[in-house]
């Protein structure tokens, strides 16, 4: 004889089971999607849940830095393994559109964008687009500042001085898009001989050229670094978590990223990266910036734009000339003349 116990058991455990099979037909019919990130891990990871949780699609996500997941999508462009590229500074998203290595989309959330964000997928014959923007700055270690009676650094030129010897961490520009955002933006304050003769100067004081562009940020934080160069929300998040750091934005005026989102071109799971690109321009799927404390200005008008969002309002922006900085030509030159005339230049 079954007890009733046992039958409602049983009753509840197929029920579960049946449930459980139906979600993961679900899942299965949703199919998958393969986005490649370019923000910090910590903003990409509630991305890609609260993508799976929206529409069911299983994610495999990869965190790499804006230049290296551009020169990954061209040695794959044969047979691409990636989706959807989500992030990263606009340059290298540009340079692929140029390049064929993206597909065309007009997404119906475009009209929702800030000029800025909108005006990227017109100048890629809508093959990239805006998702948020921020601007470049440094930070340094106050605690340490103090501590080795330096003076505060306000302006771009105080970062080539000598007291600041070995105290400046900045990326790598080849494979990070905020060190890019940089060597291009004192190409367009200074013209190209003074900005190389400042890097090399600059290049004297460095201790290190991170992969990532926001390694610096966290590295001023901790006093690894006395000054790091990134965008200023990046130097914001360590702020907030609590570490002595100064924010500047620097005296001569600073360039900005407008930080961008493609569909990389034969991508395996085509409707699932449109699916993704119209979500992630919902001020709903914006919002989880905050949480993960990212405090970029979203791209959609209606989003909520972070309390602690650097104010571009406020700060000297330069007129950042996307169509020539992100161009192919200009891009591939200026990563070739900083290879040969600042990297390997002498430190002494
Ligand atoms: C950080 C910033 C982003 C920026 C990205 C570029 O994650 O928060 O706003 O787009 O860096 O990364 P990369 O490593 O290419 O400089």
């Amino acid at each position: 004889m079954v007890s009733r116990r046992a039958v409602s058991a049983l009753v509840f455990t197929s029920a579960a089971l049946l449930g459980f099979a139906s979600h993961s037909a679900l899942a299965q019919g949703a199919g998958e999607l393969v986005v490649y990130c370019s923000v910090q891990e910590e903003w990409c990871r509630p991305m890609v849940q609260g993508f799976e949780r929206a529409t069911g699609v299983k994610v495999s996500m990869t965190r790499k830095s804006s230049g290296e997941t551009y020169a990954q999508i061209k040695a794959e462009a044969a047979n691409p393994r990636g989706d959807i590229w989500w992030g990263g500074t606009g340059d290298p998203h540009l340079q692929a559109a140029e390049e064929n290595l993206t597909e065309v989309y007009k997404s119906a959330k475009l009209p929702e964008l800030l000029p800025s964000a909108f005006k990227q997928a017109v100048q890629s014959q809508f093959k990239t687009v805006g998702i948020y923007a921020g601007a470049l700055g440094f930070s340094f270690n106050k605690e340490q500042l103090a501590k080795k009676k330096l003076p505060e650094p306000k302006c771009w030129a105080d970062l080539a001085k000598p007291e600041y010897k070995d105290e400046i961490q900045v990326a790598d520009p080849n494979s990070s898009g905020t060190a890019y955002t940089m060597l291009a933006t004192f190409v367009q304050l200074w013209g190209e001989d003074k900005a190389f003769a400042f890097m090399k100067a600059m290049h004297k004081n460095v201790n290190q050229y991170t992969k990532s562009g926001a390694a610096p940020s966290r590295a001023a934080a901790t006093g690894e670094t006395l000054i790091g160069i990134t965008f200023l929300h990046d130097a914001v998040q360590q702020a907030v978590i609590g570490a002595p750091v100064q924010i500047v934005a620097p005296c001569e005026g600073t360039g900005f990223e407008v930080g961008s989102m493609s569909i990389i071109k034969g991508a395996k799971n085509l409707e699932n990266a449109r699916k993704w690109y119209d979500w992630a321009l919902t001020p709903e799927a914006q919002k989880i910036a905050i949480a993960a404390k990212s405090y970029q200005v979203p791209s959609n008008k209606n989003s909520e734009v972070p309390a602690e969002s650097p104010k571009l309002g406020e700060i000297k922006l330069i007129d950042y000339d996307f169509a020539k900085y992100g161009s192919s030509a200009e891009r591939s030159r200026l990563l070739k003349k900083w290879d040969a005339e600042v990297r390997n230049a002498p430190r002494n």
